[in-house]
């Protein structure tokens, strides 16, 4: 059961499908504490849910700001990432569903400040707020993604093996790849391009020199069953005569000052504007644009640098330039040198810059911070709706989301790395996106930044195999990260081979899971519910109807503890071909689980049918 509550006057988000009637009042369950809303909490609750956010499955005990940002590092003491997914799912003596729908920033402070209590802040206390009642947790996420809408649906390759590196330059460089992967019989699907096959970074635009003759390219490697996934960014490059910016311009597409003039803001290519993509004839226009690469034959893109990610705006960087000046002059003692130094830091995502800058939302006028949340997500509505016109079927996903974007694309886990906690982080943040309806995910596999040893890029590929988007992402400066740079890539290929194997398994759950507003991945106590000791359990998951995973995580274990909550068959595999079966009973287990081997637990009555997906 749904029930809606308004405060003030909310702004659209566009993120639900359905009409809820709106309650008076407000729910007893809070108390109001000025403008914060403020829930007891019984020692026993588990709180999931917050989509992309830092840390564990149950989010108690840690404050998280619902504001989509450029965070490269995401580690234990950052509070946003690129998405802003405000539902939680409170387990406890009654189960209830809390979804804040609000596209300014949301502060959630999860038992954080007192260990016994929620407490939700606001910057813009308007929005709408919806509590969700049901029988068990999987009835109430049910109930909410049928009220936000059906999940993106990829096709069909999107589920196979991508490779990607910021960047492969040239398009020799991108062959290279793609003959290894054939040589050393390593299976691969897409091959990502990241900025550097644009002409000075500008969106739809490809640079002849490094990629000469574009739509041949695109065809050699269509012949060679590979999909070019091409990046787009959300910031357009300043130059006359440069068909997007000049369009933009004389349509009045980009984000404005207060004095109505276009804003400028640094980004890959310097100064660039914003498109205002909260603005509808925007949209379709900016949409329209991804036909400059689906004419030559490109049929999927990742949306990037959407939260909008700012380097300096044109006014900061004037004013930090000036101060610089005045700091010559000075003898940098410890408080002028910190100073110096935190101006120049002060110049990227800066708070203030957020608020120097106005949408035309359905023909009203906002200012950008209070409807931060909604730029990304209305990136990828652009590409979505335009795409939806298509007799071809278009792979999206993004970096920057707000619930309601997960009905175009997905989105991938952004700049993690090569850590272990960022592989547990992985599992973590999976299943907790599947609650809030981005079923198509996955994270830069091996870690984006930093470099990533074999062992670790082994047990990441054990985990990845699950899940919708396998791609294997790494930055500029840091190692080779394609599998065959590996001396054990033998086993890895096994574990790419072993994920075409069960790639019927794989799309069919997730289908389903889009059809039915299901978790394809999700906690194990979901199914489980009322198993107290499942309910412990942060570190497994469910994948589909059929199965139960256990991913090894830490460095150099030799295995794992594992609970069933249900006798299981496990089974073994160091390849398709070479796995072994046994039996297990329900309980607890430490399981060896060898560098090379993926281990699956098989459901109760459900051995024939996922065998019989192996046997095909
Ligand atoms: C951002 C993206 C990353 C990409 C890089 C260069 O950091 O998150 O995936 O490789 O930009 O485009």
């Amino acid at each position: 059961m749904i029930k809606k509550y308004r405060v003030g006057n909310p702004i659209p988000t566009g993120a639900t499908i359905i009409e809820v009637k709106t309650e008076e009042g407000m729910p007893k369950v809070f108390d109001l504490d000025g403008d914060s809303l403020v829930l007891r909490l019984d020692d026993e609750d588990v709180i999931y849910g917050l989509g992309e956010s830092i840390r564990g499955l149950n989010k108690r005990g840690y404050v998280y700001n619902s504001k989509c940002s450029d965070e490269p590092l995401h580690t234990e003491d950052k509070s946003s990432l690129y998405g802003a997914h405000n539902f939680l799912l409170i387990s406890g003596e009654k189960n209830l569903g809390i979804f804040v729908d609000c596209p300014a920033r949301v502060n959630f402070d999860v038992a954080f400040s007192r260990i016994d209590e929620l407490r939700i802040d606001f910057i813009y206390p308007h929005y709408e707020l919806y509590l969700i009642e049901g029988d068990s947790l999987k009835v109430i996420v049910k109930e909410f993604r049928e009220l936000i809408g059906k999940s993106y649906m990829p096709p069909k390759w999107a589920f196979g093996y991508g490779q990607s590196r910021w960047s492969y330059p040239t398009a020799d460089d991108v062959r290279e790849v793609v003959k290894k992967h054939r040589e050393y019989d390593i299976p691969l699907d897409m091959l990502y391009l990241d900025i550097d096959y644009m002409k000075d970074y500008k969106d739809f635009t490809t640079d002849e020199d490094a990629f000469p003759k574009f739509e041949s390219f695109v065809k050699e490697m269509q012949d060679e069953g590979i999909h070019l996934i091409p990046i787009i960014d959300a910031g357009i490059k300043i130059e006359e005569g440069y068909d997007v910016y000049e369009e933009g311009k004389a349509n009045g597409y980009f984000c404005k000052k207060e004095d109505g003039s276009d804003i400028v803001c640094g980004v890959w290519p310097g100064e660039v504007h914003f498109p205002d993509f909260l603005n509808t004839k925007c949209r379709e226009w900016f949409g329209a644009k991804y036909d400059f690469l689906i004419s030559k034959g490109i049929d999927g893109f990742w949306n990037d640098m959407n939260e909008p990610a700012i380097f300096y705006t044109k006014e900061r960087l004037d004013s930090v330039f000036e101060q610089i000046d005045e700091y010559k002059k000075e003898n940098l003692d410890i408080q002028k040198f910190f100073e110096f130094k935190d101006l120049v830091f002060s110049l990227s995502n800066n708070e203030d810059d957020y608020k120097a800058f106005y949408h035309d939302y359905d023909g009203k006028r906002y200012r950008h911070d209070l409807v931060h949340n909604l730029y990304g997500y209305n990136m990828t509505r652009a590409a979505g709706e335009y795409f939806a016109g298509l007799d071809k079927e278009i792979l999206m996903f993004s970096r920057a989301s707000y619930i309601g974007a997960h009905r175009y694309g997905g989105i991938w886990q952004g700049d993690n790395h090569a850590w272990w906690s960022h592989l547990k982080m992985n599992i973590c943040m999976t299943m907790s996106l599947n609650m809030v309806g981005f079923l198509y995910t996955g994270a830069d596999i091996g870690g984006f930044a930093g470099n990533c040893s074999s062992q670790l890029m082994l047990r990441w590929l054990e985990f990845a195999m699950f899940t919708p988007l396998m791609r294997n992402h790494s930055a500029i400066d840091t190692n080779r990260q394609e599998v065959y740079q590996f001396d054990n890539m033998a086993d890895m290929r096994n574990i790419i081979k072993l994920r075409y194997a069960l790639m019927d398994y794989i799309y069919d759950e997730f289908k389903y899971a889009v059809e039915n507003d299901e978790m394809y991945m999700r906690p194990i106590y979901f199914d489980y519910e009322g198993d107290e000791m499942a309910r412990r359990v942060e570190d497994e998951a469910l994948v589909g109807d059929s199965i139960m995973i256990a991913p090894v995580y830490e460095q150099n274990a030799v295995g794992r503890y594992v609970y069933l909550p249900e006798d299981m068959l496990m089974l073994k595999f160091k390849s398709p071909e070479d796995f072994s079966r046994e039996p297990m009973c329900k309980g607890h287990h430490y399981v060896d689980i060898a560098l090379n081997e993926v281990v699956i637990f098989v459901r109760k009555g459900k051995e024939e049918k996922f065998l019989g997906y192996l046997d095909k």
